[in-house]
């Protein structure tokens, strides 16, 4: 086996209490398995904004580009105005490296309280489509200002982009008990979108023949998530249906401070990104409160995607542990704290 290089992106606010943290566990997990790590911090983020006015430079990707996955903390800051980081870096990211699948499992852990008063058995995963939707930036504004002003987004999903993100979630579909794929979307108003995923979807059928789909519109599903989370199995999205979805999905799961992702190039052209789905928190910024769980299960998804599957489990093992354990815990952790725990848990 060969060391894994890293890309480091810890970012903004507890974007690096937490990536130091995940990385402790990861160091954990491969105790004794023959593997290393070595990492490279990438300074990214409001700080170098700042300083040079650059968010994510040719050089930053090529260098980004020769690792085998990159480690995301968290983007953000109230100084930098709003969307710049987001397109000119975290968005830049997923776009230039392909991470079409962006995958954001929704498992209620036992032990763990939901706001649902009868949540159920919920273990299902969103397959977010990542580089597509409204995300794109294809639209514009004109008249700004004025009460006649016309501004567009619009939604670009192309039969390439629809397709491969498709078979990657019956792929996932049909690895798992169940077999079971939601398309949503809202083909009754979203009507030249909807349809190509609705097409696509019962092509790619046939590849699957095992796996059982249906289909809900998006308001639908948004309902089904809080009053039924356990019909569902694995679901595919756009790219904005699948932020809002992922969002309700961490809230009905314990929050966001346990929700993980992966941003994946199934091809393997370049490098994954695992992160949080959490933000940069800054209201909680530098006081070692921020847990550091869903970074941890985001380091469980990178060990799976480089097919390190005995790690992997061992550190989603660790983390069940760990939340079955917190309901009767006299105080809450800080975030070293959980990181150190959960480690000694990975160690055995
Ligand atoms: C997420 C975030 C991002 C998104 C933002 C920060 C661009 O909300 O990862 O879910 O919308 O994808
Ligand atoms: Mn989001």
């Amino acid at each position: 086996a060969r060391d894994i290089h890293l890309a480091v992106v810890a970012g903004d606010g507890i974007g690096t209490e937490v990536v130091e943290q995940g990385l402790l566990v990861l160091d954990a997990a491969l105790a004794g398995s023959g593997v290393g790590v070595s990492t490279t911090d990438f300074d990214l983020g409001a700080r170098r904004w700042h300083a040079t006015g650059e968010t994510l430079t040719d050089t930053d990707l090529d260098a980004i580009r020769t690792h085998d996955a990159i480690l995301l903390g968290a983007i953000g800051d109230p100084s930098v105005p709003s969307g710049v980081l987001e397109r000119g870096l975290l968005l830049k990211l997923r776009f230039a490296l392909d991470h079409y699948v962006n995958l954001r499992p929704g498992k209620l852990f036992p032990g763990v309280a939901s706001p649902l008063a009868h949540p159920g058995d919920v273990d299902f995963v969103v397959v977010r489509e990542g580089t597509e939707g409204p995300y794109v930036g294809n639209g514009g504004a004109i008249r700004v200002g004025t009460p006649h002003e016309v501004a567009n987004e619009v939604s670009v999903n192309t039969a390439f982009g629809v397709e491969r993100v498709v078979r990657d979630a019956f792929a996932r579909a049909a690895a798992r008990p169940r077999k079971k794929l939601t398309l949503v979307h809202k083909h009754n108003v979203l009507v030249h979108a909807g349809h190509l995923w609705r097409r696509t979807v019962e092509a790619v059928n046939a590849e699957f023949p095992d796996v059982t789909v249906d289909y809900l519109h998006v308001d639908a599903a948004t309902i089904f998530l809080v009053t039924n989370p356990s019909r569902f199995d694995v679901i595919v999205t756009d790219n904005l249906f699948g932020d809002i979805l992922t969002d309700l999905a961490a809230a009905i799961t314990g929050g966001i401070g346990l929700a993980a992702s992966a941003n994946i190039n199934p091809d393997r052209t370049a490098p994954s990104m695992f992160e949080p789905v959490h933000g940069s928190a800054p209201d909680i910024a530098g006081q070692g409160k921020a847990d550091p769980t869903a970074t941890v299960l985001s380091v469980a998804l990178l060990l799976d995607h480089l097919g390190l599957h005995t790690q992997a489990k061992a550190v989603e093992d660790a983390v069940a542990a760990d939340l079955a354990g917190r309901g009767s815990a006299e105080r809450v952790r800080s975030t070293a704290e959980v990181g150190k725990d959960l480690a000694a848990r990975v160690a055995g």
